[in-house]
């Protein structure tokens, strides 16, 4: 019983967030190891060899002075490299399949309903009218993913197995089968060819409000849907939201699907609530299964422990 304590740090404030809950689950995958949840005055913080964190208060994890591995439990660290008290650890986010399909998920169905012209159906319904435009086929329409990381690349691939046109565009060049990537300054010929963009990025330095006027202008007006449309479940730091609305107004956007937002939770009086072109979820597009990432934490801790590698450590130089 002489293994480092891991501490859980938890302060999401939704359900799926309950320290509780985590707690339960920490402490059925790390049976012959303390786990403590924070904060715990009466614990001793130099026993703590490992965090277990979901946006913890900044400097609360300078109190470890014998910390190893910092364990976050979402796949995003912005909230995390905005800390400047941030101990200089190994820092490993969040990257499984669980989480994955549920991202793709949300972005196959939004994909769709902006496709299929959910929004103009539901309204008719609403109003009883039987009144159907042409509807045209997925490989008429181009997707066009920001972000081909663990997300946007799994993405791509069930998006072109639905019968979309997929392109792609990252930092550095990659290589997905069917999907013409494009990387750094190839953005704008991206954006040429991108019908509904999908914003799958890390909100970082080099991201931050990426997703501009200057950006929705440069996508391509010639489909069949007619304006292009905006899906963004990356991070609400990448949008400018006076631009969106702006933009969904004078017809430069056709739609936006939103889950993310600059404040969150999103404030009552948001002019997205109540935009008849904006799907808006909570922030929930791919939420983090408290059973799959204790087993994910646990596997990694001991693999550590063994001599073994990490996986899925932060680049703290790229802040992603
Ligand atoms: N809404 C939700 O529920 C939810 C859930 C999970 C995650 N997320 C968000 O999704 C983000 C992506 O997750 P992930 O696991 O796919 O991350 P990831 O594997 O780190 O992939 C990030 C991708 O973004 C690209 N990128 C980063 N900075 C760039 C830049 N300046 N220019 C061009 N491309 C850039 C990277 O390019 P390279 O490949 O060249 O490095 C990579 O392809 C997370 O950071 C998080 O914010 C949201």
């Amino acid at each position: 019983m002489n293994k480092g304590a891991l501490a859980l740090l938890v302060h999401g404030g939704t359900d799926n967030w309950s320290p509780v809950r985590w707690m339960k689950r920490f402490g059925d995958v790390c049976p012959d190891r303390p786990v403590v949840q924070m904060p715990d005055a009466s614990f001793d913080p130099t026993k703590v060899h490992y965090a277990a964190v979901w946006k913890p208060k900044p400097g609360d994890l300078a109190g470890f002075p014998n910390l190893r591995v910092i364990f976050n439990l979402g796949a995003g660290v912005d909230a995390l490299m905005a800390d400047s008290t941030l101990p200089d650890l190994p820092l490993v986010r969040v990257a499984v399949p669980d989480l994955t399909e549920r991202m793709t998920e949300y972005v196959v169905l939004h994909a769709l309903m902006h496709h299929r012209q959910e929004l103009y159906l539901r309204e008719s319904q609403r109003v009883k009218r039987w009144s159907p435009q042409p509807q045209w086929a997925a490989n008429a329409i181009t997707v066009g993913i920001m972000g081909l990381g663990a997300l946007g690349a799994h993405a791509a691939g069930v998006l072109r197995h639905v019968g979309f046109k997929v392109v792609g565009w990252s930092r550095s060049p990659k290589e997905i089968a069917g999907v013409p990537c494009f990387h750094g300054e190839q953005l704008d010929a991206f954006l040429r060819q991108t019908d509904i963009l999908v914003c799958l990025l890390p909100a970082t330095a080099d991201t931050r409000q990426i997703l501009n006027r200057g950006l929705f202008e440069k996508l391509n007006r010639d489909s069949p849907m007619g304006a292009p449309v905006l899906i963004n479940a990356g991070r609400g730091a990448l949008q400018n939201e006076a631009d969106i609305l702006s933009c969904l107004e004078d017809g430069t956007l056709g739609g936006a699907s939103l889950d993310v937002y600059v404040k969150e939770p999103l404030p009552t009086d948001s002019p997205f609530w109540t935009h008849p072109k904006v799907v808006l979820t909570p922030h929930n597009a791919a939420d983090t299964d408290p059973d799959e990432i204790s087993k994910y934490v646990a596997q990694q801790i001991e693999r550590f422990e063994a001599g073994g590698a990490l996986d899925n450590v932060v680049d703290r130089g790229r802040g992603y």
